[in-house]
């Protein structure tokens, strides 16, 4: 079968036909991989930004059909539908039991090879690899949906509608009637913008650096956009200079996450969403905290119990609520997946879906 290796940090992908699968053991599942997005974090591994060995199959935004359960997998079945959660949801570690499963304890445990290429073992991105056309992973790392969820919009909730619905609606927890920013709009940042609308956001203010990007969030709900430079003049023009209520960091850099924490007003709440380097750092002063008595919160796959969450976005699209389609800019072949990361480091694109059938 074939599947896109990353070999090397810095290096394009190698797109191999000959990869191969370790045999289902107990608990593991056999999913052929119907649609999976290209997300900014699969770049962010071949860049060195997100830390994970090489070799490595990337991809861990995607959606398919199971295959084969092994021994003891009793909820699922041949033919269901399912999305990978790049964070399992085992129910039954501490974090799981708190109500956090998107910390559950099992996500670095889960990152065991389960490809084969040349004889050797290779691992998936955070155990999954969905830039492959099948797949073996534990039962918990698996969402059952319904069948009538067509698969590349099932793909998109595996990483960056979970992450940007949920970091709107969970971890900022937005509340109707208040005024957002959103710094990025990418996959994750318009899934934001489209959270901050379900809940019922007055003001939606989006910053990107590039125009076009602009142009589409109004399409999914931003109510006012800005390059950076104009953000200030924004924030007297939606807030009367006090700040807004929430901001969402959805890009990973420290200039937009300090950027983040003081465009909120004192009381308000900022939220980072997008990953950055470790050996990069953000400024804060001693006395800001206690004097602007802000939020400031991570958000980890949207704060969200995948295995409620991901059914409910699959319900709000459904209904009509959270426009999936609109957000899928090019659909691409597995072999073309070199071309997709460069497209979206040139933002030319909110999702990039590769379609597998
Ligand atoms: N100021 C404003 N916008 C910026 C800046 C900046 N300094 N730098 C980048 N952007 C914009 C880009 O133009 C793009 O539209 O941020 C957007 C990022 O979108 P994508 O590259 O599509 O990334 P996405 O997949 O949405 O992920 C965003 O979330 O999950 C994390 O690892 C992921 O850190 C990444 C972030
Ligand atoms: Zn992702």
């Amino acid at each position: 079968m074939k599947a896109a290796i990353l070999w090397e940090l810095h290096k394009d992908l190698e797109i191999r036909d000959d990869v191969s699968l370790t045999d289902l053991n107990a608990g593991e599942v056999h999913v052929k991989i119907g649609s999976s997005g290209v997300c900014h974090s699969d770049l962010s591994v071949q860049n060195g930004t997100i830390p994970m060995p090489a070799p490595c199959v990337l991809g861990h935004e995607g959606a398919g059909v199971v295959q084969e359960v092994g021994d003891g997998v009793s909820d699922l079945a041949a033919g269901d539908h399912v999305i990978l959660s790049f964070t399992p949801a085992c129910r039954m570690c501490k974090p799981c039991l708190r109500g956090q499963s998107y910390l559950c304890a099992d996500m670095m445990p889960m990152m065991v090879p389960h490809f084969i290429v040349d004889g050797n073992p290779i691992m998936g991105m955070t155990g999954c690899g969905t830039f492959a056309e099948e797949m073996v992973v534990p039962q918990s790392a698996l969402v059952k949906i319904d069948n009538d969820v067509p698969l590349d919009v099932a793909a998109l909730i595996g990483c960056g509608v979970t992450t940007g619905v949920g970091a709107a609606i969970n971890s900022a927890d937005i509340q109707p009637g208040s005024s957002v920013v959103i710094f990025g709009a990418g996959g994750v940042g318009i899934a934001a913008v489209q959270g901050a609308r379900i809940a019922g956001a007055a003001e939606i203010l989006v910053v990107d650096l590039v125009e076009s990007k602009l142009d589409q969030a109004k399409n999914f709900g931003a109510t006012h956009v800005c390059t950076p430079d104009a953000l200030d003049q924004m924030k007297t023009e939606i807030t009367g200079g006090e700040g807004f209520d929430y901001a969402l960091e959805c890009i990973g850099n420290p200039i937009t996450i300090r950027a983040t924490y003081d465009a909120v007003r004192r009381g308000g709440t900022a939220v980072v969403v997008g990953v950055g380097r470790l050996d990069q750092k953000v400024e804060f002063n001693a006395f800001e905290f206690f004097y602007n008595d802000k939020i400031l919160r991570g958000s980890m796959y949207g704060s969200a119990n995948v295995r409620t969450f991901m059914p409910e976005l699959c319900r709000l699209w459904k209904a009509g609520k959270l426009d999936l389609e609109s957000m899928i800019s090019r659909r691409i072949k597995v072999d073309e997946v070199n071309d997709a990361f460069r497209a979206m480091e040139a933002g030319e694109v909110i999702r990039s879906v590769i379609d597998f059938n």
